[in-house]
């Protein structure tokens, strides 16, 4: 089937490769000259991991194509994807900024032709789908096209696998029609008897917000029994594994942190509780997971500073790691950013590494110091932080990273490491939730 997607963001530009590895004749179209003559090079403008690969085989061969040609890409396409940006809008009162959706809508409504299900893939609040379908009927009313919510539930650094073995297919649409397409869309998960949940354009939309909020709620609910774990030596691990292993409450997004970050969690909370607001409803679990993932935060600064003996003048942090998870290139909302600049602030240096963030934070943070490597991070510290759980953070040359620090002091915030190892090896060792 040929598809274009509008918009070669992380999801478009996912969706897009994957579905034309799926067999489907794709073009991914952005207005964005730059960007799109980018990936005509062959060069992918975000860090996700087997993307760059799945693009190039792709486009050898020929299922996928780029272009800034939106006449020509919508009037040839029997679905259309819209996966363009819905960020937190700039007012910064929660909103999602649905310019660049309305926008899409309104140019694509004038060259559809045929029969032509438009499908929203972006993360939108609820009734976007229906308020896109009139912007389309008023700009075009011959157009013979479906209305159809499809969002996505790909996890940064792990997006392909989510898309080609997800937990489910959620479709909101209008017809038996539109159904019929989407299950041609997605037919190779069909055939996997991949669950499809159709429902109408509200619920789809809905369940976008409901599983991103849940998911913040589980991580907030396990922040605050690991500050409980602290004061009444319990251990957060320990807790974590025997409520996860009640399959009513599942074992995964029970890991304590310095709080949940990303592009996803927090302007979907915020956006969420803005809906249930606008419609007159209270959303208050919503609301304590987002208070208690700003206090989350706060509290890891609390926790370096106390560790330090409440001095920071002088100091020097190291810190290992910057984006809001791994395998990512993503500074969006990443705890660090609001960890670390009250620690400078209070007059401490901060010498940091990040894999993929360092290019993105210099930019944010020209005041840090950014290292070559974890022990380069180590040299001279006072305290060296965790902050972001990369793989090549987890087995450090610890008897290495203590001769070369000032004096032996490790904060976890990811729990990576035991409390009685690093104590065996004469750090003060101080993580989330454990004794
Ligand atoms: C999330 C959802 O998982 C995905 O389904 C949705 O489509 C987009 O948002 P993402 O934001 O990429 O994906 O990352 P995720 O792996 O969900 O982690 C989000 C944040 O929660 C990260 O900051 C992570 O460190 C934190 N987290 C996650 C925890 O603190 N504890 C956990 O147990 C899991």
């Amino acid at each position: 089937m040929k598809i274009t997607i509008i918009g070669t963001g992380y999801v478009g530009l996912v969706t897009g490769a994957c579905l034309a590895e799926f067999g489907h004749q794709i073009t991914c179209m952005d207005k964005d000259e730059s960007k799109i003559s980018s990936l005509l090079n062959g060069e992918i403008p975000i860090y996700e991991p087997g993307l760059a690969d799945l693009v190039q085989k792709n486009v050898q061969e020929g299922r996928l194509a780029f272009t800034t040609n939106l006449e020509d890409s919508v009037g040839g396409a029997a679905a259309v994807f819209i996966a363009v940006g819905t960020p937190s809008s700039r007012r910064g009162d929660g909103y999602a900024d649905l310019t660049y959706i309305y926008a899409a809508a309104k140019e694509l409504a004038l060259h559809l032709k045929g029969y032509t299900i438009v499908i929203d893939k972006s993360t939108v609040p609820v009734g976007t789908a229906r308020q896109v379908a009139r912007l389309i009927r008023e700009a075009n009313p011959e157009a013979d096209f479906d209305m159809v919510s499809n969002p996505e539930f790909l996890r940064e650094g792990a997006a392909i696998a989510d898309f080609q073995r997800p937990d489910r297919v959620v479709v909101g649409a209008e017809s038996e029609k539109a159904q019929g397409v989407m299950k041609e869309i997605y037919d190779p998960l069909y055939l996997l008897s991949t669950p499809f949940v159709f429902t109408d354009l509200e619920s789809a939309e809905l369940i976008k917000y409901a599983s991103n909020a849940f998911l913040s709620i589980k991580i907030s609910f396990i922040n605050e029994m690991a500050n409980l774990c602290e004061q009444v030596g319990a251990d957060v691990v320990d807790l974590a594994k025997g409520i996860g292993l009640d399959g009513r409450i599942g074992a995964k997004f029970l890991h304590p942190g310095p709080g949940f970050g990303g592009s996803c969690f927090p302007k979907d909370t915020v956006a969420l509780l803005r809906i249930a607001q606008e419609n007159g409803v209270s959303a208050r679990s919503v609301e304590a997971a987002v208070e208690i993932n700003a206090a989350q935060k706060a509290g890891m600064v609390k926790k370096i500073r106390d560790v330090l003996g409440g001095d920071l003048a002088g100091k020097t942090i190291g810190v290992l790691g910057l984006t809001f998870k791994p395998e990512t290139d993503d500074l969006r909302d990443s705890p660090s950013l609001s960890i670390l600049p009250p620690l400078h602030e209070k007059g401490a240096t901060i010498q940091v590494h990040d894999p993929q963030g360092m290019d993105e934070a210099s930019k944010i943070f020209p005041e840090f110091n950014y290292v070559g490597n974890s022990y380069e991070a180590a040299t001279g510290a006072d305290v060296l932080v965790l902050m972001t759980e990369w793989n090549q953070y987890r087995a450090l040359d610890l008897d290495k990273i203590k001769s070369l620090m000032n004096q032996p002091v490790f904060v976890d915030l990811r729990n990576v490491y035991s409390p009685e190892k690093m104590r065996e090896l004469g750090f003060t060792y101080v993580s989330v939730g454990r004794r």
